[in-house]
Parts: structure tokens; C-alpha cells; sequence
């Protein structure tokens, strides 16, 4: 299962997870972000690589041309469904000026929020949906999906085009009940499921895993609270690639199903 989507509560710690992620398959494979969160700016600072020159949204000819095509699509159709793109789309072959590489780990955007009055941003929902659909990839590659706060991404029919979903849960009752809300979701949706602990300490670990527990949810890992993680995202300077590497590597281990192709 190569392609996952990160899902969880404002501030859980998607963007996190997602970095250390990436920079660690990164050393066994090649590795796609694709910064799905139209409002958040900070992924690229944290994940060391410059945002490239062009979103999706921008590729597609911007905003209003996709809103265009979508509505003509939809027009007498019944279902959501919508095909932006019409082909197979390998890893290796996106557009440069789509996709920022450094070495064997890319970061692209979908698309941002960029003015005031510019509507929802479902068109962004739909791109992100539909690209993923199209997005071949092949052993030893993975896409990482970034998202934004809360379960919109699932309404949205955007963990389509992926295979499993991995819910970050902080030390909340908030995240807890938001887990088990898309825990429903993904299995809707038939897509794998898991929820990493972030973080968490002696005391809250435990709290945490007794409530999951009870709402029948597994834990695939955890990550402890760390200054210097907390204190690169204050500074906007890139995270350590090595930060947290044991929980990191365990983690690995414990999505291992979720990682490999079926
Ligand atoms: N394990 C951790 N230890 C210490 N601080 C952490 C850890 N994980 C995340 N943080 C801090 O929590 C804050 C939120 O993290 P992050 O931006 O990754 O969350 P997010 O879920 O992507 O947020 P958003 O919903 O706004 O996109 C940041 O200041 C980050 O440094
Ligand atoms: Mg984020």
C-alpha cells in the first residue's frame, strides 16, 4: 500500500509526521509529499525543501479554469466524479516545475487559499482527489498526503485515490473522538486505518491508549514530545532528519502492512 493520506486534529502533528516519514523512507526509496492543506504554509520550511514554482491548481490552469471544468463535468452528471486528468501519472515523470526533489524526497503543493472572497476550496479537494487516482506508483516509492485539520479531506472523496489513512492523535479527548470518527470513515471508504500517538509522555500515553483501546482502535506507534522538534517548527528551520529516530523507526515497523503494496 504505497499511497497514504495523514489525517488528524488542528495541531496534532501532521506536518511533523509526515516529515520524519519522508526523510526516513526516503533512505529506502523515493518518497512524494503532496501537501494537500490549502491553508498551512509551513510544510516546506519543516521538510527542508522550497514549495515549487507551481501548484496543481496552478497547473490546471488555476482556480477559476478548474472551477470551469469542473461545473461542465458535472453538469448532468449524478455523482461527484471528475477526471482532470485522463492518464497514468509516474512518480519519476511529474513535471519539474511541479515538484520540488531533494535527492529522494519531492514536496508539491495541490493548492493555497490566495484571496480574500475566493470561495470554498473544494475545487482543490476534487484535484487532489483525482491526481491521486492517477498517481502510479511503483515498488519502493511512497506518497505521503498532507492534510488539513479535521475530516474535510473525507468528505471530499480525497483519500479515494489513496490506500490507508494514518490518524495522528494527541494527547485530547478531541483527537480521540475525531479518531474514531474516521476510523468509520476509512472503513467506509475500505481503506487501511491506523492512529500514531503524538506527543505523548509517561502519563498521557497511557491515558490515551486505555481510550483508544476502548473505542477499538489500534495504535501503530507513537511519537514522545520533543523540544527540538517543537523548537525547529518555532524557527521555521527544516527538522532534524534524524529527530525521533528510534520511535520513528518502530513506527516504520508498525505501519509496515500499510507501507507495502498488497
Ligand atoms: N512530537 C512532537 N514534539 C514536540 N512538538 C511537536 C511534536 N509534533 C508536533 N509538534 C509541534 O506541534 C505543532 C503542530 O505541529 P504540526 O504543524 O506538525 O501539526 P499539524 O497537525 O500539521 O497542524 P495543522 O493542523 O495546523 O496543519 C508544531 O509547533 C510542532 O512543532
Ligand atoms: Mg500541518
Amino acid at each position: 500500500m504505497p499511497k497514504l493520506i495523514v489525517s488528524g486534529r488542528g495541531g496534532s502533528g501532521k506536518s511533523t509526521l509526515v516529515t520524519l516519514l519522508a526523510r526516513r523512507l526516503g533512505e529506502q526509496g523515493k518518497v512524494l509529499v503532496v501537501d494537500a492543506d490549502e491553508s498551512n504554509l509551513g510544510l516546506g520550511a519543516i521538510f527542508g525543501i522550497e514549495p515549487p514554482g507551481k501548484t496543481l491548481m496552478d497547473y490546471l490552469g488555476g482556480k477559476t479554469a478548474v472551477k470551469e471544468k469542473l461545473v461542465a463535468m458535472l453538469k448532468g452528471k449524478e455523482s461527484e466524479q471528475v477526471a482532470l486528468f485522463t492518464e497514468k501519472m509516474a512518480l519519476d515523470s511529474l513535471p519539474p516545475e511541479l515538484v520540488g526533489w531533494d535527492g529522494p524526497v519531492a514536496l508539491m503543493q495541490v493548492g493555497k487559499i490566495e484571496h480574500s472572497m475566493e470561495g470554498c476550496a473544494c475545487p482543490m479537494g476534487a484535484v487532489a482527489r483525482d491526481f491521486l487516482n492517477h498517481l502510479a506508483v511503483e515498488e519502493g516509492q511512497w506518497v505521503l498526503v498532507d492534510t488539513e485539520a479535521g475530516v474535510e479531506h473525507f468528505g471530499r472523496g480525497v483519500l479515494e485515490g489513496v490506500d490507508a489513512v494514518l490518524m495522528v492523535v494527541d494527547p485530547s479527548h478531541d483527537a480521540v473522538i475525531l479518531a474514531e470518527k474516521a476510523a468509520r470513515l476509512a472503513r467506509e471508504a475500505k481503506k487501511g486505518f491506523g492512529v500514531v500517538l503524538n506527543k505523548v509522555d509517561e502519563k498521557t500515553e497511557p491515558v490515551l491508549k486505555e481510550m483508544l483501546a476502548a473505542k477499538g482502535i489500534a495504535i501503530k506507534g507513537f511519537l514522545p514530545y520533543s523540544p527540538a522538534v517543537a523548537r525547529a517548527n518555532l524557527l521555521g528551520v527544516p527538522l532534524d532528519a534524524g529527530a525521533l529516530r528510534e520511535e520513528v523507526d518502530r513506527l516504520v515497523s508498525g505501519i509496515g502492512g500499510m507501507l507495502k503494496r498488497n
